[in-house]
């Protein structure tokens, strides 16, 4: 394998996975997925896809020419297929959000004091990258150690998602020789301000930036001065706000204006408070799409990486644009940032010099009727969404990723096994799984799919349900680790570039610029069941008390992503209200009973070993 330096440190390039293996692979994930007739189609047109010199050999070789010529074979292929030609709205259907710990903000000043902040530690977190300082990354968990790929940290603060009328392109800043001055765009009553971070040459303190966003906070509660919500229309569909923007810039004032805010750092979104619950699921739901029109869903603008939300009533968080990074990276981010905040002053005061620091410009929208029109229909289909979403944050305390790792077990591999118990006890079927592996230990790295509905995981799922009392515990026991070993080593398999799902992706892609039609492989049914991805999950874990959520990837789906704590592990759980096949609370149950079932099947199962060993000793001793 070859090795290259990148970013200032040595990642290899990431390999291209044997075809045989991967077609193997590929059945073997399939069979227990399909019907015995659609199973033995798929049989054989994968048998003649991988015949000697047929087509898959062909497209083999070619992907491996490529592999030799570029940075990440995949990288292209895989950011349009996941991201760029989406056509969904980007709330909910894609992009993720943190959520902080509840905010107690007693004032209106509070929640400035934390936006200052906020936008304080971005700056320093800026520096270090520009300086090409951060420390790099190395890998935690299964197969630790290994150097991990910085790229994505580069993309923070520099990149955009420019929609387009098919494909969507993401665009990078390139540094100058001459950068420009760098502004924030402070998002307040769906008014969007300009924010300069350096004035005179002069970087502005804490103290500055409270003070400019009380200048903010004053400007947009000016009725007279109003303009609408235009942030709604980034809220559409892709191709809609690709042709909304494009009316959009024929005035020469809304191009100026588009031109600022997607040159920006990142956004500070300062949202009203939105009503009196405020759980961890409503916070999790107001990250994910504002509350819509009603709400904060206009105060927002979804193509740009970073949009830190500061709510006058403490729910605050970030929601970030995913084509740019992984969740990985925005929770080191974030984490850096909150750490920043802990340490600063909590009595911080506006700047004395006020007079000084030019007053924040309030960016111009000249609106015609059919960008008033655009923007009604934004905000319906964004109130539908608003409306659809079921969400439920759940913090699971009876046990967390100690107790797993007390039972020799990986704990990412038992909770997804858990997931899948969970999701047959609730449905009474298999479904293709994805959980996001990561591949920054390659150049370039994104991520690849570990398909956890593995034919062992549906082993033990169907022992613990259907034949709850006739199989015995010692062979329910031999059944979960199997499927905690089987899960492992496909976990494994993917953090090492060997995952299928990437690989089947570059041979697809590489038969379409070959101009090879649709090919048998790729319009089988079952090509396409392997990615209706039904149970959409993730593991974003973090050290400070925050937690991720995302929707789900299909009408009928589940998005399932966790974060497993010492004691304790949070799920966020998200699906659709107009699916009569999902219930997120519903699910929640079946997963928490699952849970509890594994730890109860893992203590008895130590208790039958102990009488065991007892009776073992006493019979020597006799
Ligand atoms: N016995 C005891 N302990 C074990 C164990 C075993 N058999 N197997 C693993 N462990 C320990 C590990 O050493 C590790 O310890 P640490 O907490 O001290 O580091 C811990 O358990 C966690 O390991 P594990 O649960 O196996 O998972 P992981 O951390 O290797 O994570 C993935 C697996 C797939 C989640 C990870 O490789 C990955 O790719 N993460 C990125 C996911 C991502 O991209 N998310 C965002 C998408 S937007």
């Amino acid at each position: 394998m070859t090795v290259d330096f990148v970013c200032g440190q040595r990642v290899p390039l990431l390999p291209v996975p044997n075809l045989k293996d991967t077609l193997d692979r590929y059945l073997s994930c399939m069979k227990h997925l399909l019907t015995e007739e659609q199973f033995n189609k798929t049989q054989n047109i994968v048998t003649q896809f991988g015949a000697p010199g047929g087509v898959g050999e062909l497209l083999q070789s070619k992907l491996t020419d490529r592999s030799e010529n570029m940075a990440n074979w995949v990288y292209d292929y895989w950011l349009n297929d996941m991201y760029l030609n989406n056509r969904l709205a980007l709330p909910v259907n894609s992009s993720p959000a943190m959520v902080f710990p509840q905010q107690n903000f007693k004032a209106p000043i509070d929640s400035l004091r934390f936006a200052a902040h906020l936008i304080s530690g971005v700056l320093e977190y800026k520096t270090h990258l520009d300086d090409r300082n951060l420390p790099a990354d190395y890998a935690r968990g299964q197969l630790a150690g290994t150097r991990l790929c910085m790229e994505q940290y580069y993309r923070l603060f520099t990149s955009y998602r420019l929609p387009g009328p098919e494909r969507d392109t993401l665009v990078a800043q390139e540094s100058s020789v001459m950068p420009e001055p760098e502004h924030i765009i402070v998002a307040c009553k769906n008014q969007f301000f300009v924010l300069d971070v350096m004035i005179n040459f002069r970087q502005l303190n804490q103290r500055d930036l409270l003070t400019q966003l009380e200048k903010i906070v004053k400007m947009a509660d000016n009725e007279e001065e109003q303009l609408p919500p235009i942030g709604l229309l980034t809220s559409d569909g892709r191709t809609e706000w690709a042709e909304s923007r494009s009316v959009l810039m024929r005035e020469s004032t809304n191009r100026d204006s588009l031109d600022m805010i997607e040159r920006c750092l990142c956004l500070v979104c300062l949202d009203d408070a939105s009503g009196p619950e405020l759980s961890d699921t409503t916070r999790a739901m107001l990250m994910l799409h504002g509350g819509g029109l009603t709400k904060n869903g206009g105060n927002r603008w979804y193509d740009k990486p970073m949009q830190f939300i500061v709510g006058a009533d403490g729910c605050c968080g970030v929601v970030c644009e995913h084509s740019a990074f992984e969740g990985i990276v925005l929770v080191q981010c974030t984490e850096y940032l909150l750490k920043c905040m802990i340490g600063s002053p909590s009595k911080l005061v506006r700047a004395a010099s006020v007079s000084e620091l030019p007053a924040p410009r309030r960016l111009r929208w000249k609106c015609t009727p059919e960008i008033h029109k655009l923007i009604t229909s934004a905000a319906d289909k964004l109130q539908r969404m608003v409306k659809n979403l079921d969400m439920n944050v759940h913090k699971f305390h009876d046990y967390g990723k100690e107790f797993i790792k007390k039972q020799k077990m990986s704990p990412d591999a038992y909770i997804q096994v858990a997931l899948q118990l969970g999701f047959y006890r609730c449905h009474g079927r298999p479904v293709s799984t994805y959980e996001s592996a990561s591949l920054r230990r390659f150049q370039q790295g994104r991520v690849d799919n570990i398909r956890s509905a593995t034919p062992e995981a549906f082993a033990f799922v169907k022992a613990m349900t259907e034949g709850k009392n006739s199989t015995s515990d010692t062979e329910k026991m031999e059944l979960l680790k199997g499927a905690i070993t089987a899960q492992t080593s496909y976990t494994r398999l993917a953090i090492t570039g060997m995952a299928i799902d990437n690989h089947l992706l570059g041979l697809r892609e590489l038969a379409h610029e070959m101009k090879m039609g649709k090919l048998e492989m790729f319009k089988d049914e079952a090509y396409l069941i392997s990615n209706q991805f039904i149970l959409s999950t993730s593991q974003v874990p973090t050290t400070v008390e925050m937690f991720c959520c995302y929707g789900p990837v299909v009408p009928n789906g589940y998005g399932a992503c966790y974060n497993p704590q010492s004691d304790h592990i949070i799920f966020s759980v998200s699906s659709f209200h107009n699916s009569q096949q999902t219930c997120s609370a519903e699910f929640v149950k079946c997963l928490v009973q699952g849970l509890r079932d594994i730890r109860d099947l893992c203590k008895h199962w130590r208790f039958i070993c102990i009488i065991k060993c007892l009776h073992h000793l006493c019979c020597q001793s006799v």
